[in-house]
């Protein structure tokens, strides 16, 4: 089954084909992305109308330019997969939109996906031998969340952000120490000039029971070290290198924590943060000191992309799952209420 996939739930434009008769990465015959980063830098965030207005512009030319890369014409599409929410509304429409009334006129079926479920999945694309169950760590810019991975569509949230994601957690830091817009990964590569220790800032909610996390506050004690600082070069790379520690040794003792909980040693991690060098070195030693495994995506499946919703709607719609034919989408959207995914036996 050849499946397009559609991803407009924020300021990335996705388009994949993915295709079930070759599992594993071989199956993703071609993806593209574009960013509207520059779009809304001068804003320091994302505008959600110009988001949407940017995915009418581009979502046409990025489908066209995919297909043409994958070698297919939309003849060749067995289903079309597009990302339903959580995310900006305006923004999902435009995917939903398109998507259903190609599906529409294609007489294929369309299928309406989790964009978190998309994340959650994108390691299972690379690795097709990975097995639930399994915990996974959920780090993007909207979300931090540790899930128990029962069955692919069973899903258990174990613990949430109380108030800032990571990924918004390193945006913000970043900001306030006068990096552009979005600063998530210009901390991290900041963080590479910086030397350990000079900073120590807290490891939030791990001197206590519990999976959820809290990073506002992170953000307020880099504000204070930043103010009363030199405000030098090094000064700045000290500071996001403590930040950058604070932040993955927290994300760190609590996937182990949720691994003892589970009972479980497989750790699966996915979006924007999951591309985050650093945190990959520490969870892969995590995962060899307990004789486990910890799983990622390539960096470029860890941010958003149209690859995991076509590999993440190839699995419900070969499992019978259709969407309705009304354009539909839902900004807040609980992974747990997800229909679980039985796959049709052979
Ligand atoms: O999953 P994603 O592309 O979009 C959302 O669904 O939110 O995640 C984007 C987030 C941003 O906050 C960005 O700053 C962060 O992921 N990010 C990183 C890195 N690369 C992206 N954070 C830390 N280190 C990185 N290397
Ligand atoms: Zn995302």
């Amino acid at each position: 089954m050849r499946v397009l996939g559609i991803e407009t739930s924020c300021d990335e434009t996705g388009v994949a084909v993915y295709d079930t008769a070759r599992p594993g990465p071989e199956g993703l015959r071609a993806h593209a992305v574009y960013s509207q980063i520059a779009l809304h830098a001068e804003y320091g965030g994302v505008v959600p109308e110009l988001a949407s207005r940017d995915h009418v512009r581009k979502l046409l030319p990025l489908i066209r330019q995919t297909l043409g890369e994958a070698g297919l014409t939309t003849a060749d599409l067995d289903g079309v997969a597009y990302t339903a929410g959580p995310g900006l509304v305006g923004a999902l429409l435009v995917g939903a939109g398109v998507a259903r009334s190609l599906a529409w006129a294609l007489d294929v079926p369309a299928v309406a996906v989790h964009h978190m479920e998309g994340h959650l999945l994108a390691p299972l694309l690379e690795d097709p031998e990975l097995k639930a169950p399994f915990v996974a760590l959920l780090v993007s810019g909207g979300h931090t969340q540790l899930v128990g991975v029962d069955a692919i569509g069973q899903y258990r949230l174990l613990g949430e952000t109380l108030d800032d994601a990571a990924g918004e957690a390193f945006d913000k830091t970043a900001k306030l120490m006068g990096l552009p817009y979005p600063g998530g990964p210009q901390l991290a590569a900041l963080a590479e000039q910086g030397r350990p220790g000079v900073f120590k800032f807290a490891r939030p909610m791990t001197d206590r029971p519990g999976l959820d996390f809290s990073f506002s506050g992170l953000k307020t004690q880099v504000l204070l070290a930043w103010r009363d600082s030199d405000q030098s070069e090094q000064t700045r790379a000290d500071i996001a290198r403590g930040f950058e520690d604070a932040v993955i040794d927290t994300l760190a003792i609590k996937c182990q924590r949720a691994l003892d909980a589970a009972g479980c040693d497989t750790l699966v991690v996915a979006g924007g943060v999951g591309a985050n060098k650093r945190l990959r070195v520490k969870l892969e030693e995590i995962a060899r000191k307990r004789d486990g495994r910890v799983c990622f995506p390539r960096p470029a499946l860890c941010t958003d992309n149209g690859a995991m919703i076509a590999f993440a709607g190839a699995l419900r719609l070969e499992a019978g799952q259709r969407a309705g034919n009304a354009v539909h989408v839902q900004p807040r959207w609980d992974m747990a209420s997800l229909p679980a995914v039985q796959t049709v036996a052979a």
